[in-house]
């Protein structure tokens, strides 16, 4: 009889134990929410499930982890707020769709409303781009439909992507608006020279971003500053093929903010290294011209 109690107090021991381990874990793998990395079925729900156990973990920081594999993913978003800090681990492929039209938002992949979220794991982004960019009439028509970027982040604050690379997107790489401290290094993005609108990085209504030692080669801008952006800082970014550092599109629209703050692009410009094209040259003394005006 004593012997019976007492396994059952060892076992119900162990049982403590297993749950107490089990509720630390931090990383969520994404494999165990049904991810398959096999290059075909969509991850979209699986990936959207994983995230939303990892943002919502209230004991600390997560991290979604994905493997190495190809992951297709049609299209997703990763919204926040979050409980804690939480990492985005992509040491595998994402796979675009190749047909652009199943892709129904901006962005192929967007992360909305997180703080503290690091974006990692050296994994690849694949847009995809060449089925598409026989399709992009935006050079004609001005009310083209836009083809979605790779990877975006709005309202996203305190984070950053450290390690990541992207190739090949239907439009621009990665999309920042309205973010806030944000840094981005370690990243490297290609796209051939001849496609069309495949900026490397476009940022908007932003503040207070680091872009630090990045390789970009694409078919359009390096990196394209646009409305409202202030106190950007950018140092050792390799551009090239492509057309350099733009304040571009600004003029277009009504309403739209000055750049602001960009002294300290202006003062570190001399850590851009420009592979091929001197554009940058030009369109950094346009910068300073506006900054006079
Ligand atoms: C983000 O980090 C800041 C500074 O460490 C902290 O005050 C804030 O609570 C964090 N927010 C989340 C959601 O982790
Ligand atoms: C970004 O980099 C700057 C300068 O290196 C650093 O002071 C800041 O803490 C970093 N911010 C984040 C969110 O990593
Ligand atoms: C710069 O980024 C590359 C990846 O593109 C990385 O391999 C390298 O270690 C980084 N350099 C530094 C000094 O962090």
């Amino acid at each position: 009889m004593a012997s019976r109690f007492l396994i059952l107090y060892v076992s119900s021991l162990f049982l403590f134990f297993y749950l107490a381990v089990s509720s630390k874990e931090t990383i969520f793998d994404v494999r165990n929410y049904g991810a398959r990395g096999d290059g075909d079925r969509d991850n979209a729900v699986a990936f959207a499930k994983t995230w939303g156990e990892a943002c919502h973990r209230s004991h600390g920081s997560a991290t979604v982890y994905i493997p190495p594999g190809i992951f297709y993913l049609r299209q997703v978003t990763f919204m926040g707020p979050c409980k804690n800090s939480i990492t985005f681990m992509i040491k595998g492929t994402l796979l675009a769709p190749k047909n652009p039209y199943v892709i129904k938002q901006d962005q192929w992949i967007t992360f909305l409303y997180v703080d503290n979220l690091t974006v990692t794991g050296g994994g690849l982004l694949d847009g995809q781009g060449s089925h598409s960019w026989p399709l992009n009439d935006c050079q004609k028509n001005r009310k083209c439909h836009a083809l979605a970027m790779n990877m975006g982040f709005s309202f996203v604050k305190y984070s950053k992507i450290d390690g990541l690379r992207s190739v090949n997107s239907k439009m621009g790489h990665f999309n920042f608006f309205m973010v806030e401290d944000f840094n981005v290094t370690g990243v490297t993005i290609n796209a051939p020279k001849d496609s069309p609108n495949t900026d490397g990085i476009k940022i908007g209504r932003s503040k207070n971003m680091h872009i630090h030692n990045v390789t970009i080669g694409t078919g359009d801008d390096c990196i394209a500053i646009l409305d409202g952006t202030t106190n950007l800082d950018i140092s050792e970014v390799r551009c090239g093929p492509g057309h350099g550092i733009s304040v571009g599109s600004l003029g277009g629209n009504k309403g739209e903010k000055d750049v602001k703050g960009l002294t300290k692009t202006l003062s570190s410009s001399i850590n851009i290294i420009v592979r091929t094209d001197n554009v940058i040259v030009r369109e950094t003394m346009l910068l300073m011209f506006r900054l006079k005006t």
